[in-house]
């Protein structure tokens, strides 16, 4: 699974098209607002450098985006011009220190999900308390938090009714949860769609995971909401069934903690 992103590179790109990728922003928006004013920012699994790039416009003063894929940082820095970011190749599975650390924030959007395993989960947070200064924060996009992966995505299934332009599918059972495929369906109807594997562990998983990777205030989840406006905002792109998006939300936003040293006892 960790180099299936070598053969998507540019086709990445037909997300941020996707009413599911404007919802999405504009959570993380309104989610990481308290902490990115001036913020030194280490954007994990960054892939093409969306959110890079986005962190930017909402107000960090650098980033440094780490990604597995060589070709997804190769498309990341061909589409990134300012100078304020950098990017870099490496796993994030595997504790390190990034170059230009300790961070104000870690973001990690759709990260946490590529773990098989809780114990895989928890090098990422490890990596991420790693390079994190004390009392900064990390903010994450993740699935949904149920304790029922496979009820979940047949509940998105049939609110979906494949009208989202992202879908996902149970592919097997994996310790911990399930295993599932993505499917991104572009507008453009000539456009190829995009698919990806990914896990969905439970709830119970990414909250011990992250207690054993160095959090021990625990994880605040924010599920998504539909902000004022941001319909009429779609004008023309306007999608049938938005509130689905609530009742059977493709994805939540996780804040959490590192705390201060002289807290820890
Ligand atoms: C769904 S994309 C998300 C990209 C970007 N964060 C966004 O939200 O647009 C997932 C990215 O995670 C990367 N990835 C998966 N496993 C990884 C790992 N262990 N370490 C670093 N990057 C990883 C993939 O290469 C891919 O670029």
């Amino acid at each position: 699974m960790s180099n299936q992103y070598d053969n998507i590179g540019e086709a990445y790109n037909i997300k941020k098209e996707l009413t599911y990728t404007l919802l999405q922003d504009a959570n993380v928006e309104a989610v990481i607002k308290p902490y990115i004013r001036g913020a030194r920012v280490l954007d994990l699994a960054c892939g093409n450098g969306h959110h890079s790039r986005a962190c930017i416009g909402w107000g960090a003063s650098s980033v440094v985006g780490v990604d597995i894929s060589p070709t997804m940082i190769g498309v990341a820095r061909r589409l990134t011009t300012l100078e304020q970011i950098e990017f870099e190749v490496a796993d994030c599975s595997k504790p390190k220190v990034y170059r230009g650390g300790e961070y104000d924030l870690v973001f990690a959007g759709w990260l946490l999900n590529y773990a098989p395993s809780g114990n895989d989960m928890t090098n990422m947070f490890r990596n991420v308390a790693l390079n994190l200064k004390d009392g900064g924060h990390f903010v994450a996009i993740t699935p949904h938090p149920t304790e029922d992966p496979k009820a979940h995505i047949e509940a998105m299934l049939a609110a979906s009714e494949g009208k989202r332009g992202r879908d996902m599918y149970l592919t097997g059972f994996v310790e911990g949860g399930v295993s599932a495929r993505v499917v991104l369906t572009p507008r453009d109807p000539k456009a190829e769609s995009v698919g990806f594997d990914t896990y969905y562990l439970r709830k119970s998983v990414y909250e011990k995971a992250a207690k054993e990777g160095g959090f021990e205030s625990g994880l605040a989840w924010t599920a998504i909401s539909i902000p004022d406006g941001f319909e009429e905002s779609l004008g023309d792109r306007k999608e049938e069934g938005l509130h689905t998006y609530v009742t059977a939300p493709p994805m939540a936003f996780m804040v959490t903690c590192k705390e201060l040293s002289g807290s820890r006892n």
